[in-house]
């Protein structure tokens, strides 16, 4: 049983729905959080937690290989969410990405082996594999064909867990989940942005013609399923986490619009992202051989998420008035001034 579990990145999205969730299955198991609070990193994000004895945090970046093996002495299981996570910014520069995604991981497989860390759970991603379709899922031991520079920093990662495997026989497992959705998750993701757009009256910004899909995966659901993974996946093995709520930008951000009583009209198609990747799938029998099942559908996903934004102004409105701002006119600016209205629109 773990009884010290050191998490990288655990005060962004998915890292602190994780903690909250492995504090409340395993009331024994304490939590050391590293995270270097980049604008994605939020102390807010575990406020509930945040004075419980069993949890501890500690202000280091991974690409500090000596802050990172002193944070972990002691644990005897570590999970890694640490990553620069947005395709978008990686496309303008990807020197950070390089760093903390494929440099950080490398730091925390070392610390981890040196240390004798019981279990490792590196976090992936099914962009790794490139695009891919319902027809042609991808497998865990296909073949990696990443088109961004967020992918391929990812990639990389990813790839250095199965060399600390092989090479050193670490127990480190591999998770690769699909796009994951809900609350607090930074709102320059799609899904977030739609949301707080939306309710603030702004426009939806899709990205060309809104066809592209991506599953929905309720963050909760994720969440169950890297527990799962640290206490039982195989050492060296991969394991890929999706919920089949596959649907296009397009039709998320009707159905954003319907959740939120909104009209359609607030939608406008905008410049394509560079190398947009049109669809990811993959087949996930491997992980339901270990008994997950993902519990949220498509419709309740995007319903819950909607909700939980709408009545936590307080913890994105802070967010989206400061630094955002600047990312924002960046990426949108020009593309706002010259979209393309939905009216009319056949899509
Ligand atoms: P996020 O951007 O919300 O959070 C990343 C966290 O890592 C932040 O708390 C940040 O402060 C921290 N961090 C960044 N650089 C760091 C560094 N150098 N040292 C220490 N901490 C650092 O990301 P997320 O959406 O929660 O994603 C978590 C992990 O899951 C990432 O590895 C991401 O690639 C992967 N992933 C995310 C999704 C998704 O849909 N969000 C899907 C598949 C995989
Ligand atoms: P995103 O949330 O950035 O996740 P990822 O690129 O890692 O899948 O984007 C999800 C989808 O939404 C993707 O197809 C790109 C699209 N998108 C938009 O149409 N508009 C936007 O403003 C953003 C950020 C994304």
């Amino acid at each position: 049983m773990m009884k010290k579990v050191f998490v990288a990145g655990g005060a962004g999205f998915i890292g602190s729905n994780f903690i909250r969730h492995l504090m409340a299955q395993r009331p024994d198991a304490h939590v050391v959080n590293f995270d270097a609070l980049t604008y994605a990193g939020n102390p807010r994000n575990l406020a509930d937690v945040a004075d419980d004895t069993r949890y501890a945090f500690v202000h280091g970046n991974v690409a500090d290989a000596a802050a990172v093996a002193a944070a972990m002495r002691g644990c005897d299981a570590v999970v890694n969410f640490a990553a620069e996570s947005h395709v978008d910014r990686s496309i303008e520069d990807a020197a950070d990405f390089m760093e903390t995604n494929l440099r950080g991981a490398y730091n925390v497989l070392v610390a981890a082996r040196d240390l004798e860390v019981e279990r490792v759970l590196h976090i992936s991603t099914d962009e790794v594999y490139g695009p891919a379709t319902k027809e042609n899922p991808r497998r865990e031991d296909d073949a990696f064909l990443p088109r961004s520079p967020y992918a391929v920093s990812k990639a990389a990662g990813d790839m250095m867990c199965h060399a600390f495997a092989e090479t050193y026989g670490l127990q480190v497992v591999v998770a690769r989940p699909a796009n994951n959705v809900g609350p607090y998750q930074y709102p320059e993701k799609a899904m977030p942005l739609f949301v707080t757009n939306a309710l603030d009256g702004q426009p939806l910004p899709v990205y060309g013609d809104g066809l592209q899909i991506r599953d929905r995966l309720y963050v909760e659901d994720n969440v169950r399923a890297l527990l799962l993974l640290l206490e039982r996946g195989e050492r060296g093995e991969a394991y890929n986490i999706q919920a089949d709520n596959h649907v296009s930008n397009i039709d998320a951000a009707r159905t954003i619009l319907d959740v939120l009583d909104k009209p359609y009209d607030l939608i406008q198609f905008v410049e394509d992202r560079a190398g947009h990747d049109p669809c990811y799938y993959m087949d996930w029998s491997k992980l339901r051989a270990l008994g997950w099942q993902p519990e949220h559908d498509y419709t309740d996903t995007i319903a819950r998420t909607a909700r939980w934004y709408a009545e936590h102004r307080d913890w994105w409105e802070p967010i989206k008035s400061g630094d955002f701002r600047r990312y924002y006119e960046r990426q949108y600016g020009d593309r706002l001034a010259n979209a393309r209205p939905y009216a009319g629109t056949s899509s």
